[in-house]
Protein backbone atom coordinates (compact mmCIF):
# COMPACT_ATOMS: atom_id res chain seq x y z
CA UNK A 1 0.00 0.00 0.00
CA UNK A 2 1.67 3.58 -1.31
CA UNK A 3 -0.91 5.69 -0.34
CA UNK A 4 -2.44 6.67 3.21
CA UNK A 5 -5.94 5.04 4.62
CA UNK A 6 -9.07 6.15 6.59
CA UNK A 7 -11.23 4.13 9.19
CA UNK A 8 -14.92 4.84 10.22
CA UNK A 9 -17.12 3.41 12.74
CA UNK A 10 -20.83 3.57 12.17
CA UNK A 11 -23.67 2.65 14.04
CA UNK A 12 -24.46 1.72 17.41
CA UNK A 13 -21.34 1.23 19.01
CA UNK A 14 -19.70 -2.16 21.09
CA UNK A 15 -17.87 -2.99 23.27
CA UNK A 16 -15.03 -3.98 21.19
CA UNK A 17 -15.10 -2.05 18.14
CA UNK A 18 -12.29 -0.54 19.32
CA UNK A 19 -10.52 -3.67 19.26
CA UNK A 20 -11.37 -3.38 15.32
CA UNK A 21 -10.03 0.15 15.20
CA UNK A 22 -7.12 -0.94 17.01
CA UNK A 23 -6.73 -4.00 14.45
CA UNK A 24 -6.99 -2.07 11.61
CA UNK A 25 -4.32 0.58 12.61
CA UNK A 26 -1.89 -2.34 14.03
CA UNK A 27 -1.46 -3.74 10.65
CA UNK A 28 -1.35 -0.40 8.99
CA UNK A 29 1.64 0.68 11.14
CA UNK A 30 3.32 -2.43 10.78
CA UNK A 31 3.60 -1.65 6.77
CA UNK A 32 4.73 1.52 7.64
CA UNK A 33 1.18 3.22 5.88
CA UNK A 34 2.63 7.14 6.53
CA UNK A 35 -0.85 8.79 7.50
CA UNK A 36 -3.70 6.87 9.86
CA UNK A 37 -6.51 8.80 9.66
CA UNK A 38 -10.28 8.20 11.54
CA UNK A 39 -13.77 9.78 10.72
CA UNK A 40 -14.62 11.99 13.62
CA UNK A 41 -18.41 10.70 13.64
CA UNK A 42 -18.18 8.16 10.32
CA UNK A 43 -18.57 9.11 6.95
CA UNK A 44 -21.35 12.29 8.36
CA UNK A 45 -18.02 13.45 10.05
CA UNK A 46 -15.92 12.53 6.84
CA UNK A 47 -18.11 14.65 4.23
CA UNK A 48 -16.69 17.71 6.89
CA UNK A 49 -13.52 16.88 5.99
CA UNK A 50 -13.33 16.16 9.98
CA UNK A 51 -10.87 13.70 10.49
CA UNK A 52 -8.74 12.39 13.11
CA UNK A 53 -4.75 11.59 12.64
CA UNK A 54 -4.44 8.04 15.03
CA UNK A 55 -0.53 8.74 14.42
CA UNK A 56 -1.42 10.91 17.71
CA UNK A 57 -2.73 8.45 19.95
CA UNK A 58 -1.39 5.41 18.88
CA UNK A 59 2.27 5.04 19.58
CA UNK A 60 2.86 1.64 20.63
CA UNK A 61 1.64 -1.77 21.93
CA UNK A 62 0.12 -0.19 25.23
CA UNK A 63 -2.17 2.76 23.72
CA UNK A 64 -3.18 -0.32 21.56
CA UNK A 65 -4.09 -2.25 24.94
CA UNK A 66 -5.49 1.06 25.84
CA UNK A 67 -7.56 1.19 23.02
CA UNK A 68 -9.00 -2.15 23.23
CA UNK A 69 -10.12 -1.60 26.56
CA UNK A 70 -12.20 1.25 25.64
CA UNK A 71 -15.77 1.31 25.21
CA UNK A 72 -18.18 2.73 22.84
CA UNK A 73 -16.88 4.58 19.16
CA UNK A 74 -13.72 5.92 19.96
CA UNK A 75 -13.66 7.85 17.00
CA UNK A 76 -17.44 8.88 17.07
CA UNK A 77 -20.31 7.35 15.34
CA UNK A 78 -22.89 8.20 13.50
CA UNK A 79 -26.39 6.90 11.22
CA UNK A 80 -25.72 8.43 8.53
CA UNK A 81 -27.77 7.16 5.44
CA UNK A 82 -25.73 7.83 1.91
CA UNK A 83 -28.48 8.57 -0.94
CA UNK A 84 -28.68 6.67 -3.88
CA UNK A 85 -26.13 7.53 -6.13
CA UNK A 86 -28.10 8.33 -9.38
CA UNK A 87 -29.14 12.21 -8.74
CA UNK A 88 -26.68 12.83 -5.67
CA UNK A 89 -23.32 12.14 -7.49
CA UNK A 90 -22.30 15.43 -5.77
CA UNK A 91 -22.18 13.84 -2.82
CA UNK A 92 -20.16 11.05 -4.06
CA UNK A 93 -17.53 13.93 -5.35
CA UNK A 94 -17.52 15.48 -2.24
CA UNK A 95 -15.94 12.16 -0.64
CA UNK A 96 -13.51 11.08 -3.55
CA UNK A 97 -12.55 14.74 -3.33
CA UNK A 98 -11.14 14.57 0.14
CA UNK A 99 -9.82 10.82 -0.45
CA UNK A 100 -7.73 12.57 -3.07
CA UNK A 101 -6.99 15.82 -0.92
CA UNK A 102 -5.60 13.66 1.84
CA UNK A 103 -3.84 11.19 -0.68
CA UNK A 104 -6.40 8.42 0.96
CA UNK A 105 -5.98 4.74 -0.86
CA UNK A 106 -8.34 2.41 1.15
CA UNK A 107 -11.39 3.46 3.30
CA UNK A 108 -12.11 0.91 5.77
CA UNK A 109 -16.27 1.12 7.50
CA UNK A 110 -16.07 -0.84 10.70
CA UNK A 111 -20.15 -1.43 11.43
CA UNK A 112 -23.45 -3.16 10.36
CA UNK A 113 -26.20 -3.40 8.05
CA UNK A 114 -26.64 -0.07 7.15
CA UNK A 115 -22.90 0.93 7.65
CA UNK A 116 -22.00 -2.09 4.85
CA UNK A 117 -24.48 -0.57 2.58
CA UNK A 118 -22.15 2.66 2.44
CA UNK A 119 -19.33 0.30 1.84
CA UNK A 120 -21.54 -0.93 -0.98
CA UNK A 121 -21.95 2.52 -2.07
CA UNK A 122 -18.99 3.57 -2.38
CA UNK A 123 -17.21 0.62 -3.87
CA UNK A 124 -19.99 0.27 -6.62
CA UNK A 125 -19.45 4.45 -7.49
CA UNK A 126 -15.12 3.40 -7.99
CA UNK A 127 -16.50 0.87 -9.82
CA UNK A 128 -18.43 2.86 -12.44
CA UNK A 129 -16.07 5.86 -12.20
CA UNK A 130 -13.10 3.83 -12.73
CA UNK A 131 -11.74 5.18 -9.60
CA UNK A 132 -8.57 3.57 -7.94
CA UNK A 133 -9.34 4.01 -4.17
CA UNK A 134 -10.63 0.43 -2.44
CA UNK A 135 -13.28 0.10 0.36
CA UNK A 136 -13.36 -2.88 3.08
CA UNK A 137 -15.47 -3.63 5.72
CA UNK A 138 -15.02 -4.41 9.14
CA UNK A 139 -18.38 -6.75 10.79
CA UNK A 140 -19.88 -5.02 13.97
CA UNK A 141 -23.29 -5.50 15.68
CA UNK A 142 -24.48 -6.23 18.47
CA UNK A 143 -27.68 -7.27 17.02
CA UNK A 144 -25.73 -10.02 15.33
CA UNK A 145 -27.62 -9.98 12.32
CA UNK A 146 -25.43 -9.66 9.42
CA UNK A 147 -25.55 -12.90 6.82
CA UNK A 148 -22.81 -15.00 6.01
CA UNK A 149 -20.17 -14.68 8.88
CA UNK A 150 -21.25 -16.89 11.65
CA UNK A 151 -21.42 -13.97 14.00
CA UNK A 152 -20.51 -10.56 14.32
CA UNK A 153 -17.60 -8.87 16.82
CA UNK A 154 -19.71 -7.16 19.81
CA UNK A 155 -22.35 -9.66 19.97
CA UNK A 156 -20.78 -11.89 22.27
CA UNK A 157 -19.35 -9.27 24.42
CA UNK A 158 -23.44 -7.93 24.78
CA UNK A 159 -24.28 -11.66 25.64
CA UNK A 160 -21.82 -11.91 28.30
CA UNK A 161 -23.24 -8.75 29.73
CA UNK A 162 -26.65 -9.70 29.28
CA UNK A 163 -26.14 -13.70 31.12
CA UNK A 164 -24.23 -11.60 34.05
CA UNK A 165 -26.85 -9.22 34.81
CA UNK A 166 -29.51 -12.23 34.30
CA UNK A 167 -28.01 -14.01 36.53
CA UNK A 168 -27.55 -11.05 39.46
CA UNK A 169 -31.06 -9.77 38.48
CA UNK A 170 -32.61 -13.27 39.48
CA UNK A 171 -31.09 -13.27 42.43
CA UNK A 172 -32.25 -10.30 43.27
CA UNK A 173 -35.33 -10.81 42.63
CA UNK A 174 -35.72 -14.10 44.57
CA UNK A 175 -34.77 -12.30 47.64
CA UNK A 176 -38.28 -11.35 48.01
CA UNK A 177 -41.45 -12.99 47.54
CA UNK A 178 -42.26 -15.09 50.53
CA UNK A 179 -46.36 -14.27 50.04
CA UNK A 180 -46.61 -12.79 46.48
CA UNK A 181 -43.56 -12.74 43.69
CA UNK A 182 -42.47 -9.75 41.91
CA UNK A 183 -42.76 -10.04 38.44
CA UNK A 184 -39.47 -8.39 37.03
CA UNK A 185 -39.41 -7.64 32.87
CA UNK A 186 -36.21 -7.40 31.14
CA UNK A 187 -35.77 -5.64 28.22
CA UNK A 188 -33.08 -6.45 25.83
CA UNK A 189 -32.06 -4.77 22.63
CA UNK A 190 -31.48 -6.53 19.15
CA UNK A 191 -34.06 -4.62 17.15
CA UNK A 192 -35.34 -7.10 14.75
CA UNK A 193 -33.89 -10.30 15.53
CA UNK A 194 -33.68 -12.12 18.75
CA UNK A 195 -30.07 -12.97 18.70
CA UNK A 196 -29.53 -10.65 21.86
CA UNK A 197 -32.61 -11.77 23.81
CA UNK A 198 -32.04 -15.07 22.99
CA UNK A 199 -28.39 -14.73 25.56
CA UNK A 200 -30.66 -14.49 28.47
CA UNK A 201 -30.65 -18.13 28.20
CA UNK A 202 -27.31 -18.64 28.95
CA UNK A 203 -27.70 -17.24 32.53
CA UNK A 204 -28.56 -21.25 33.10
CA UNK A 205 -26.48 -22.95 35.15
CA UNK A 206 -25.93 -25.28 38.16
CA UNK A 207 -26.45 -21.96 39.61
CA UNK A 208 -28.87 -20.31 38.19
CA UNK A 209 -32.33 -21.40 36.75
CA UNK A 210 -32.70 -18.58 34.15
CA UNK A 211 -35.30 -16.60 32.93
CA UNK A 212 -38.97 -17.63 33.15
CA UNK A 213 -40.18 -17.26 30.16
CA UNK A 214 -37.79 -15.21 26.66
CA UNK A 215 -39.96 -14.13 23.73
CA UNK A 216 -37.89 -12.96 20.90
CA UNK A 217 -39.30 -10.69 17.92
CA UNK A 218 -39.07 -14.03 15.15
CA UNK A 219 -42.46 -14.69 17.01
CA UNK A 220 -45.63 -12.60 17.16
CA UNK A 221 -46.00 -11.53 20.90
CA UNK A 222 -49.88 -12.39 22.02
CA UNK A 223 -50.87 -10.40 24.74
CA UNK A 224 -53.25 -12.37 26.10
CA UNK A 225 -51.76 -15.76 26.38
CA UNK A 226 -48.69 -13.82 27.84
CA UNK A 227 -51.10 -12.47 30.87
CA UNK A 228 -52.15 -16.25 31.30
CA UNK A 229 -48.98 -17.67 31.22
CA UNK A 230 -47.38 -14.95 33.70
CA UNK A 231 -50.57 -15.31 36.29
CA UNK A 232 -49.84 -19.46 36.03
CA UNK A 233 -45.68 -18.85 37.21
CA UNK A 234 -46.84 -15.87 40.21
CA UNK A 235 -48.78 -18.92 41.54
CA UNK A 236 -46.21 -21.46 41.46
CA UNK A 237 -42.84 -19.13 41.82
CA UNK A 238 -41.83 -16.92 44.39
CA UNK A 239 -40.04 -15.20 41.58
CA UNK A 240 -40.82 -14.60 38.28
CA UNK A 241 -38.34 -13.32 35.70
CA UNK A 242 -38.98 -12.84 32.07
CA UNK A 243 -36.93 -11.61 29.17
CA UNK A 244 -38.29 -9.75 25.84
CA UNK A 245 -36.68 -8.53 22.68
CA UNK A 246 -37.15 -4.64 22.30
CA UNK A 247 -38.66 -5.54 19.11
CA UNK A 248 -41.69 -7.81 19.98
CA UNK A 249 -44.81 -7.00 17.51
CA UNK A 250 -48.08 -8.27 18.52
CA UNK A 251 -50.63 -9.56 15.82
CA UNK A 252 -51.23 -6.40 13.69
CA UNK A 253 -47.73 -5.35 13.39
CA UNK A 254 -47.28 -2.64 16.05
CA UNK A 255 -44.61 -2.75 18.16
CA UNK A 256 -45.24 -3.78 21.75
CA UNK A 257 -43.42 -0.89 23.08
CA UNK A 258 -46.09 1.19 20.96
CA UNK A 259 -48.91 0.14 22.97
CA UNK A 260 -47.43 2.10 25.66
CA UNK A 261 -46.52 5.03 23.99
CA UNK A 262 -42.98 4.65 22.86
CA UNK A 263 -40.80 4.38 19.70
CA UNK A 264 -41.36 8.33 18.57
CA UNK A 265 -37.80 8.62 17.39
CA UNK A 266 -37.42 6.74 13.66
CA UNK A 267 -33.38 7.16 11.99
CA UNK A 268 -32.16 7.75 8.81
CA UNK A 269 -32.80 4.23 7.92
CA UNK A 270 -36.19 4.23 8.82
CA UNK A 271 -35.29 2.33 12.38
CA UNK A 272 -37.45 3.15 14.92
CA UNK A 273 -36.17 4.05 18.34
CA UNK A 274 -37.49 0.48 19.99
CA UNK A 275 -37.93 1.05 23.71
CA UNK A 276 -40.51 0.72 26.52
CA UNK A 277 -41.67 -2.72 25.47
CA UNK A 278 -40.61 -4.00 29.48
CA UNK A 279 -42.42 -0.67 31.32
CA UNK A 280 -45.67 -1.37 29.06
CA UNK A 281 -45.36 -4.60 29.63
CA UNK A 282 -44.88 -4.27 33.41
CA UNK A 283 -47.63 -1.85 33.76
CA UNK A 284 -50.32 -4.22 32.10
CA UNK A 285 -49.38 -7.45 34.51
CA UNK A 286 -49.30 -4.87 37.37
CA UNK A 287 -53.01 -3.64 36.28
CA UNK A 288 -54.35 -7.37 35.47
CA UNK A 289 -52.79 -9.57 38.56
CA UNK A 290 -51.66 -6.24 40.95
CA UNK A 291 -48.48 -7.80 41.97
CA UNK A 292 -45.42 -6.11 42.36
CA UNK A 293 -43.84 -5.34 38.98
CA UNK A 294 -40.31 -4.53 37.96
CA UNK A 295 -39.61 -3.20 34.23
CA UNK A 296 -35.55 -2.99 33.64
CA UNK A 297 -34.33 -1.97 30.53
CA UNK A 298 -30.71 -2.87 29.13
CA UNK A 299 -30.51 -0.43 27.24
CA UNK A 300 -26.99 0.87 26.00
CA UNK A 301 -25.30 -0.53 29.05
CA UNK A 302 -25.31 -3.78 27.03
CA UNK A 303 -23.44 -2.73 24.53
CA UNK A 304 -21.02 -0.35 26.66
CA UNK A 305 -19.78 -2.68 28.87
CA UNK A 306 -16.33 -3.41 27.81
CA UNK A 307 -15.52 -3.72 31.70
CA UNK A 308 -16.82 -7.70 31.16
CA UNK A 309 -16.08 -7.94 27.41
CA UNK A 310 -15.54 -11.52 26.50
CA UNK A 311 -11.85 -11.86 25.40
CA UNK A 312 -13.06 -14.42 22.43
CA UNK A 313 -14.59 -11.13 21.20
CA UNK A 314 -12.30 -8.97 21.55
CA UNK A 315 -9.10 -11.21 19.71
CA UNK A 316 -12.02 -11.71 17.01
CA UNK A 317 -13.00 -7.95 16.35
CA UNK A 318 -9.55 -7.25 16.63
CA UNK A 319 -8.52 -10.23 13.19
CA UNK A 320 -11.25 -8.75 11.66
CA UNK A 321 -9.47 -5.09 11.52
CA UNK A 322 -6.27 -6.77 10.66
CA UNK A 323 -7.26 -9.09 8.44
CA UNK A 324 -9.48 -6.39 6.42
CA UNK A 325 -6.24 -4.28 6.34
CA UNK A 326 -4.04 -7.09 5.17
CA UNK A 327 -6.88 -8.00 2.40
CA UNK A 328 -7.12 -4.27 1.21
CA UNK A 329 -3.02 -4.38 1.41
CA UNK A 330 -3.54 -6.80 -1.12
CA UNK A 331 -5.61 -5.28 -3.53
CA UNK A 332 -8.73 -6.38 -2.59
CA UNK A 333 -12.07 -3.96 -2.40
CA UNK A 334 -16.09 -3.88 -2.12
CA UNK A 335 -15.93 -6.55 0.66
CA UNK A 336 -15.97 -7.76 4.26
CA UNK A 337 -14.19 -10.39 6.81
CA UNK A 338 -16.29 -12.87 7.37
CA UNK A 339 -16.07 -15.09 11.08
CA UNK A 340 -16.20 -19.13 10.13
CA UNK A 341 -16.45 -21.06 12.69
CA UNK A 342 -14.60 -24.67 11.84
CA UNK A 343 -15.24 -26.42 15.37
CA UNK A 344 -17.25 -25.08 18.12
CA UNK A 345 -16.33 -27.70 20.59
CA UNK A 346 -13.04 -27.26 20.87
CA UNK A 347 -13.63 -24.24 19.27
CA UNK A 348 -11.84 -23.18 16.54
CA UNK A 349 -11.96 -20.00 14.25
CA UNK A 350 -11.10 -18.85 11.01
CA UNK A 351 -11.59 -16.04 8.81
CA UNK A 352 -12.73 -15.49 5.18
CA UNK A 353 -13.55 -12.67 2.89
CA UNK A 354 -17.23 -12.03 1.05
CA UNK A 355 -18.92 -9.54 -1.34
CA UNK A 356 -20.23 -6.79 0.24
CA UNK A 357 -23.37 -6.81 -2.51
CA UNK A 358 -24.43 -10.23 -0.31
CA UNK A 359 -24.23 -8.55 3.15
CA UNK A 360 -25.39 -4.85 3.00
CA UNK A 361 -28.83 -4.31 4.53
CA UNK A 362 -29.52 -8.18 4.85
CA UNK A 363 -30.84 -7.97 8.27
CA UNK A 364 -30.14 -12.61 9.94
CA UNK A 365 -33.21 -13.57 12.38
CA UNK A 366 -32.50 -16.17 14.96
CA UNK A 367 -32.85 -19.47 13.47
CA UNK A 368 -36.16 -21.14 14.18
CA UNK A 369 -35.24 -24.05 15.08
CA UNK A 370 -33.80 -22.57 18.82
CA UNK A 371 -36.76 -21.20 19.30
CA UNK A 372 -39.49 -23.45 21.31
CA UNK A 373 -42.59 -24.63 20.12
CA UNK A 374 -44.52 -22.66 22.44
CA UNK A 375 -42.71 -19.07 21.30
CA UNK A 376 -41.42 -18.95 25.16
CA UNK A 377 -38.54 -19.39 25.71
CA UNK A 378 -34.66 -20.51 23.64
CA UNK A 379 -33.24 -24.16 23.73
CA UNK A 380 -29.45 -25.25 23.88
CA UNK A 381 -29.39 -25.57 20.37
CA UNK A 382 -28.46 -21.87 20.89
CA UNK A 383 -26.50 -22.00 23.89
CA UNK A 384 -24.13 -24.57 22.28
CA UNK A 385 -24.00 -21.78 19.65
CA UNK A 386 -23.36 -19.06 21.82
CA UNK A 387 -21.25 -20.54 24.83
CA UNK A 388 -17.59 -20.25 23.08
CA UNK A 389 -17.94 -16.86 21.86
CA UNK A 390 -18.33 -15.36 25.32
CA UNK A 391 -15.18 -16.79 26.95
CA UNK A 392 -12.47 -15.30 28.67
CA UNK A 393 -12.02 -11.55 30.44
CA UNK A 394 -9.51 -8.79 29.77
CA UNK A 395 -8.99 -7.07 32.68
CA UNK A 396 -9.67 -3.07 32.42
CA UNK A 397 -6.88 -0.78 33.77
CA UNK A 398 -8.34 0.81 36.72
CA UNK A 399 -7.42 3.84 37.56
CA UNK A 400 -8.91 5.70 40.92
CA UNK A 401 -11.00 2.99 40.74
CA UNK A 402 -12.40 3.05 37.04
CA UNK A 403 -11.37 1.34 33.88
CA UNK A 404 -9.36 3.65 32.24
CA UNK A 405 -10.21 4.76 28.64
CA UNK A 406 -8.55 6.34 25.95
CA UNK A 407 -10.28 9.66 24.35
CA UNK A 408 -10.21 12.15 21.58
CA UNK A 409 -9.05 15.20 22.40
CA UNK A 410 -10.93 18.49 22.41
CA UNK A 411 -9.11 20.50 20.60
CA UNK A 412 -7.46 18.80 17.73
CA UNK A 413 -6.93 21.51 15.11
O1 LIG B 1 -28.00 -1.58 16.11
C1 LIG B 1 -27.56 -1.68 17.41
C2 LIG B 1 -28.58 -1.18 18.40
O2 LIG B 1 -27.97 -1.20 19.65
C3 LIG B 1 -29.92 -1.93 18.36
O3 LIG B 1 -29.89 -3.12 19.08
C4 LIG B 1 -30.84 -0.91 18.95
O4 LIG B 1 -32.18 -1.08 18.57
C5 LIG B 1 -30.31 0.35 18.39
O5 LIG B 1 -28.94 0.16 18.14
C6 LIG B 1 -30.49 1.53 19.29
O6 LIG B 1 -29.92 2.62 18.68
P1 LIG B 1 -29.85 4.07 19.34
O7 LIG B 1 -28.95 3.97 20.51
O8 LIG B 1 -29.30 4.91 18.24
O9 LIG B 1 -31.23 4.39 19.75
Amino acid sequence: MKGNIVVGQSGGPTAVINSSLAGVVSYARKIGVEKIYGMHHGIEGFLKDDLVDMGEYIRNDEDIELLKRTPSAFLGSCRYKLPKIEGNEEVYDKIFEILEKHNIEVLFYIGGNDSMDTVKMLSDYAAMKGKKQRFMGVPKTIDNDLPITDHCPGYASAAKYIATSMKEVIRDNESFGVEKPTILICEIMGRHAGWLTAAAALSRGEDCSGPDMIYVPERTFDMDDFLARVKKLAAEKHSVVIAVSEGIKVADGRFVCELGGGADYVDAFGHKQLSGCAVTLANKVAAETGLKTRAIEFSTLQRAATHIASLTDINEAFACGYLAAQAADEGRTGEMIVIDVKNRDPYQVGYSIHDIHDIADVERPLPAEWITEDGTDINDGYVKYALPLIQGELQPIFVNGTPHHMVLKENRG
